[in-house]
């Protein structure tokens, strides 16, 4: 075969498959063209089915969920018989200890024991309406009037959240003599209620209003409270004794509540804004950083009070009321000004007119208050016998310090000094020994002590070396001594920062 030839027998070639390939093309048009239609209805049956599933699950949903709404609604019928029905077994229960002990479960031990065992685990299982039934049960017939002379029914330990006490006061204004103490109220309402002799020694409230509440002869010893606002109540001859606050979450904000007794309280960040406080007494309570802007204290009692920090703003306090209180260290006064507590070191600012004897001890050496170089209106203590140095203390006793209220208190020391002096502060027990001691010099500002119980004095020892002074031919002093507390009733409370 000749290379022409091969080439046109290639062209002939292509030329057939051109010839092919029209016809093919053609006739696939056509096809497709016939196979449109039912590809379409195809589509169209898909979509319509689709949509016909669709619908049918929708309504299975809407049934299902009308079905599990008829459960639901079955549930809680049962549920709320069976509460029903609980209940009832309950008062039934009372009802036939009260037959047999005489209409009293607290006069004797066995129906108080049963009595105490079958409310306690209603309690658990009912919701707080039907739990104020209950408690309103019970005080009905006079089982939980808990006043001195009488006991109640002892409901200590229990939970009760969300008790309304509207509820359960008579024409939702008064509710007298009941006794909760020792329970646990969290989110209960006493808005408005009137209450007179009534029990919450040792009760824990969380998230409690009794705003405008009116309560008289109320006992609150021991209890704990956080979240807990008595804004604009009146209270009359109520005991906070004992009571813990929790830190910056009570307020008595425009309350009346003359004659209140607060006695060893926790109130830390309380606030007494515009309350009237007149002839209340905070013997003894821990009011750090309380505020009692503009309140009335009108022979308000502060004995022993730890006022740290207090706000007096706008109030007519005393000095005379505030000189028994056991600190008033930064605390602010209605003039605006702040007081700082006096030194508990004596003559700790060596004053050019005061003999230094008076004040201090020397054990060696000779130590002088003498014009400082820098100020001549200023003295400082300086070192006279150079050659052997020299050591002067001073005790401070520890008497005003109730270790067991005042756990977690500090002793705090300053003082400026040149090298070459060092303070000691030792804490020494009653019969001399020393407990713990800290060393203070140039380095430092500050040095802080915390109290111990068996603490029963606090030395301080200014040590003025020999030897520096001699190497560097320098005068060395020391001033500005001073040693407060800082008292606390909480390791949280401890200083920082100071
Ligand atoms: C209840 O009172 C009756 C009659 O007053 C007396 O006989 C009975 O002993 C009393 N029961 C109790 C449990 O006190
Ligand atoms: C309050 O209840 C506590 C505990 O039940 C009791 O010790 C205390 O005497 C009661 N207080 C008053 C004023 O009745
Ligand atoms: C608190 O109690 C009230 C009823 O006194 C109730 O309506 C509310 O839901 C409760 N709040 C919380 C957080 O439990
Ligand atoms: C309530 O308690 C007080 C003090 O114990 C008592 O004087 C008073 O009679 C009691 N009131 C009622 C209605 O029991
Ligand atoms: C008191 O209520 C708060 C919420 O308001 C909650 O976080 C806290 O755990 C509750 N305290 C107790 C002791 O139940
Ligand atoms: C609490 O204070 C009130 C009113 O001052 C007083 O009647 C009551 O006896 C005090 N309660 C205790 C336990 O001291
Ligand atoms: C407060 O507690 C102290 C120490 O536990 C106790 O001596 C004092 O009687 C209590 N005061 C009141 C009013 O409960
Ligand atoms: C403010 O009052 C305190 C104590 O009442 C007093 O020591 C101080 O000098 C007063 N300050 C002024 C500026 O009046
Ligand atoms: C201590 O020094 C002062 C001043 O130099 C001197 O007047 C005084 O007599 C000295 N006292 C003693 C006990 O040496
Ligand atoms: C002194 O008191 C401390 C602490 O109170 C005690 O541990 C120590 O035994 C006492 N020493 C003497 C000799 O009494
Ligand atoms: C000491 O006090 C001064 C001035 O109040 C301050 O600048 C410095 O940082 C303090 N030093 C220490 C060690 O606290
Ligand atoms: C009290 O709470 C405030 C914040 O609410 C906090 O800054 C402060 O340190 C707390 N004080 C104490 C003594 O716990």
């Amino acid at each position: 075969m000749t290379l022409h030839e091969n080439s046109t027998q290639t062209k002939r070639r292509f030329v057939q498959n051109r010839k092919l390939c029209d016809v093919t093309f053609a006739q696939a048009l056509k096809s497709i063209s016939s196979l449109l239609l039912p590809v379409m209805l195809g589509i169209f049956t898909v979509v319509i089915t689709v949509n016909q599933q669709n619908a049918t699950k929708q309504q299975r949903e809407e049934d299902q969920k009308a079905a599990e709404e008829n459960r639901r609604v079955e549930r809680d019928i049962a549920a709320e018989r069976y509460r029903d029905d609980i209940f009832d077994a309950y008062i039934k229960g009372i009802g036939q200890l009260f037959e047999k002990y005489n209409g009293s479960l607290i006069s004797n031990r066995v129906p108080m024991t049963l009595a105490r065992a079958k409310t306690l685990n209603i309690f658990r299982r009912l919701d707080p309406q039907r739990n104020i039934r209950i408690i309103r049960f019970l005080h009905e017939s006079e089982q939980l009037s808990g006043t001195r002379e009488q006991i109640s029914l002892d409901l200590s330990t229990a939970e009760l959240p969300g008790i309304d006490f509207r509820h359960l006061a008579i024409y939702r204004k008064q509710l007298d003599n009941i006794s909760l103490a020792s329970t646990f109220l969290s989110n209960a309402t006493f808005i408005d209620v009137g209450m007179k002799h009534v029990n919450f020694s040792r009760t824990r409230f969380n998230d409690s209003s009794w705003s405008s509440a009116q309560l008289e002869n109320a006992e609150f010893t021991f209890a704990e409270l956080h979240n807990v606002n008595f804004l604009s109540a009146r209270l009359n001859f109520v005991n906070f004794s004992n009571t813990s606050f929790n830190n910056n979450s009570v307020n008595f904000r425009n309350a009346v509540m003359p004659y209140t007794k607060f006695e060893r309280t926790r109130c830390i960040a309380a606030h007494f804004n515009y309350s009237n406080l007149s002839q209340s007494i905070f013997f003894q309570v821990n009011a750090k950083s309380a505020s009692f802007n503009n309140a009335d204290l009108t022979n308000t009692n502060f004995s022993l009070a730890n006022l740290h920090k207090t706000n007096f703003a706008g109030t007519k306090v005393s000095c005379s009321q505030l000189d028994s209180a056991l600190s008033i260290k930064d605390a602010l006064l209605p003039n605006g000004t702040c007081v700082r507590d006096p030194n508990l070191v004596k003559n700790g600012y060596a004053d050019c007119n005061t003999p230094l004897l008076l004040s201090w001890v020397l054990t060696h050496g000779n130590i002088t208050i003498m014009k400082a170089e820098a100020d001549f209106n200023n003295c400082h203590f300086a070192l006279q016998s150079n050659n052997v140095g020299a050591s002067m203390y001073q005790k401070i006793g520890l008497e005003h310090w109730d270790s067991g209220f005042w756990k977690y208190s500090l002793a705090v020391l300053e003082a400026k000094m040149t090298n070459g002096v060092s303070i000691e502060l030792n804490g020494k027990s009653q019969n001399g020994t020393i407990i713990d001691k800290k060393i203070l010099d140039a380095t430092e500002n500050n040095t802080i002590m915390r109290l111990h119980e068996d603490m029963k004095e606090l030395d301080v020892l200014v040590k003025f070396s020999a030897y520096y002074n001699i190497i560097h031919n320098k005068n060395n002093w020391c001033d500005e001594i001073k040693l407060f507390i800082d008292y606390g009733t909480a390791e949280v409370e401890s200083l920082r920062g100071l």
